[in-house]
């Protein structure tokens, strides 16, 4: 009986005009009310309630009444002069960014990326730019002046040094000369190319392979992936 009285009460404080499909997952939150990730308005949340015959959770998914926002700090829907939404997108753990940022074939600064271990390539496939973030190998950072990654490039920004590994294989059936983007010459299907990187200041090399995304192909003489690049 209890439960049913604190259940009653908290629906009659939530000020909410009308109860929805789950948006929340309140296993993991726990009882309370959440804001909706996804809703960039910051007017739709989620009550959870726990039900003890169950063992579960319950959760009913409300919008805030007319022009009025959820803080989630008070769990209240306030006046939106009360509270600021600045409800940002999450994105995705992946590889891919979501983020406009190609315009053109090629490699870019990657924004995201405070200490340049990561950059961005640009390919055009069928009228859509695929966007990929790269990782330097150890040790080395994105040079935006040779779109290199370089072991003695200074990054402007450098907090830590952080040390991903490229997601690449190591190559031993080609020979690196000097730092570029060079074409597989074993892979007659121009799919692949070598990335050699200095890794140190004194002349050595190490020579990594790549794949370029999607359909795209590596063209020799633009030294990118390339959408429109018909291989010979
Ligand atoms: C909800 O969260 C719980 C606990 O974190 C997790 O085990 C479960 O898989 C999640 N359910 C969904 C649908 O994501
Ligand atoms: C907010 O809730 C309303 C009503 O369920 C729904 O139509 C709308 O899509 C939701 N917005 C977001 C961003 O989830
Ligand atoms: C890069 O550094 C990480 C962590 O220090 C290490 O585990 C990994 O083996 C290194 N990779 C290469 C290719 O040196
Ligand atoms: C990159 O180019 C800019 C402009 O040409 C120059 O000011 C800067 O010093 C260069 N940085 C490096 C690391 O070469």
């Amino acid at each position: 009986m209890a439960n049913h009285i604190n259940i009653a009460v908290f629906l009659v404080l939530c000020v909410a005009w009308q109860a929805y499909g789950a948006t929340v997952n309140c296993t993991a939150t726990g009882a309370g009310r959440f804001a909706n990730s996804d809703d960039t308005t910051c007017q739709n949340y989620t009550l959870c309630v726990y039900d003890s015959s169950t063992g579960t959770y319950l959760s009913y998914d409300y919008v805030c009444p007319s022009t009025s926002v959820f803080n989630p700090n008070t769990g209240l829907c306030t006046a939106s002069s009360n509270y600021a939404c600045t409800v940002t997108t999450t994105t995705v753990a992946t590889t891919t960014v979501s983020t406009e940022t190609c315009t053109a074939e090629g490699f870019f600064v990657d924004s995201s990326s405070s200490d340049c271990s990561t950059y961005i390539q640009c390919v055009l496939i069928d009228g859509t730019y695929d966007e990929t973030t790269l990782t330097c190998p150890n040790n080395t950072y994105y040079n935006p002046n040779t779109t290199l990654c370089d072991s003695d490039y200074e990054c402007t920004t450098t907090t830590t040094t952080v040390t991903t590994e490229a997601t690449t294989t190591v190559s031993t059936s080609f020979s690196c000369t000097a730092a570029g983007r060079y074409a597989n010459p074993a892979d007659s299907t121009c799919k692949t190319y070598y990335y050699c990187v200095a890794t140190t200041t004194t002349g050595i090399f190490t020579e990594y392979l790549y794949t370029c995304p999607s359909t795209s192909l590596f063209n020799p003489t633009s030294k990118l992936c390339s959408g429109s690049y018909t291989c010979s």
